[in-house]
């Protein structure tokens, strides 16, 4: 089976979808692999390391188009990339295929078959392809230190011949992977720790990371597979009474609430901002999703009445070598679940196969 990697075209994109760590195992096993030329660079990996693990390095993307069936990307193929797409091959990527079925659609008119990488599905024997996860467990620190960069204070108590200075206190909305991260980030940093979540059963893993949780006392919080479901506005003023105390005593607050395939719930108004403590600051996790903070601005840094509110988006771009590495093999995972060197399985029963393939052959299955 022959497979190629893109290099990313997404403005700001620095990850490569493999590492030569990940082609070396993968040539091991068979396959054949094809690179274009300066794919990894921005990850730290260049055209020798991936030479020297088996790969053939290709000048452009027409030509890597023109060598293989398997076509690996970290963002969704762009329009001249879908062009020269050969009929029948085998595109993996992020497709996020509930709020893209304009993309799902181009895909399919090019009858290609598609598995989308952020369709995993959240059980065990596939946790070790969840490229939500992976990426967002390195989002979750990233947010930590992005904030640590903007905040005008240092996170641990600190007692010096010149005084004591008390620790910072952080607020995490959102104990999911990323969230989780946070909280093992600030804590290890020395900050004083608060969560909060819809989901009841964060509570305990809030808690086991030595954060205190903030339950909302409410039972009309919904959860399928996993994850929370959109929350009633009753839900959230609920949420803003139990939490506005912790909010506006906050040096730095991080969200990372989402709800599957739609728009980020609104947790902090412009109206809380203006009541939060002059110097904080808030990393908005969920910016690319519309945000979580109501005056989050994509890729800006936003400041109202002393609190600095940073919007960056793709975070897990920002630390490009580990993440290519977690999503290298995240995606190895998957391909040797599908395959093996001589080609797909096709087992269209099969869980992982059911979540992952959105085309098959030009037909769109969801
Ligand atoms: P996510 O990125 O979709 O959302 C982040 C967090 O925000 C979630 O914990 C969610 O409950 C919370 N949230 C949503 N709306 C909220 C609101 N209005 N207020 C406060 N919090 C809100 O979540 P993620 O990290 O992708 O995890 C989703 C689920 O999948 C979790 O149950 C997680 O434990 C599970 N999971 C399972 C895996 C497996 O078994 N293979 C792997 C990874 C996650």
């Amino acid at each position: 089976m022959k497979i190629a990697v893109f290099k990313e075209t997404r403005e700001g994109e620095k990850r490569v979808a493999l590492t030569p760590q990940v082609v070396k195992q993968l040539v091991g096993k068979g396959y054949e692999i094809f690179i274009e030329s300066g794919a990894g660079e921005q990850s730290a990996f260049q055209d020798s390391d991936y030479k020297n693990s088996g790969a053939t390095i290709i000048s452009s993307a027409e030509e890597l188009c023109k060598v293989a069936s398997v076509f690996l990307k970290i963002n969704a193929f762009n329009d001249r990339e879908i062009s020269l797409l050969p009929e029948n091959s085998i595109c993996f990527s992020l497709m996020y295929h509930l709020i893209n079925p304009e993309y799902v659609q181009k895909m399919s008119d090019r009858k290609v078959s598609c598995f989308s990488m952020d369709a995993i599905p959240r059980i065990s024997r596939a946790q070790s392809m969840d490229v939500l996860s992976s990426q967002g467990n390195l989002a979750g620190y990233k947010a930590v230190i992005l904030g640590a960069e903007h905040m005008t204070k240092i996170f641990p108590l600190m007692m010096t011949a010149a005084g004591t200075i008390t620790p910072s206190k952080v607020l995490i909305f959102g104990v999911g992977v990323a969230g989780l991260q946070a909280i093992a980030t600030a804590k290890r940093l020395g900050a004083i720790v608060e969560a909060t979540d819809v989901r009841a059963e964060t509570k305990e893993q809030a808690e086991s990371l030595g954060a205190k949780f903030i339950t909302v006392k409410d039972d009309g919080v919904k959860v399928e597979g996993g994850y929370a479901k959109e929350v009633t506005s009753e839900y959230l003023a609920k949420q803003k009474e139990a939490v506005n105390k912790s909010l506006f005593q906050a040096d730095l607050v991080i969200t990372t609430a989402q709800v599957m395939g739609k728009k980020a719930p609104v947790l902090i108004t412009a109206d809380q901002v203006n009541q939060m403590k002059y110097g904080s600051v808030i990393v908005d996790m969920a910016v690319e999703q519309g945000g979580n903070c109501e005056l989050s601005e994509l890729n800006k840094i936003v400041i109202k009445n002393g609190v600095k509110i940073v919007g960056i988006g793709n975070l897990p771009s920002t630390l490009a070598t580990n993440a290519s590495e977690l999503y290298a093999k995240n995606i190895q995972n998957l391909i040797q679940h599908l395959s093996d060197k001589d080609g797909f399985k096709w087992d269209m029963e099969e869980e992982i196969t059911k979540g992952t393939l959105i085309v098959h052959k030009g037909q769109i299955l969801k």
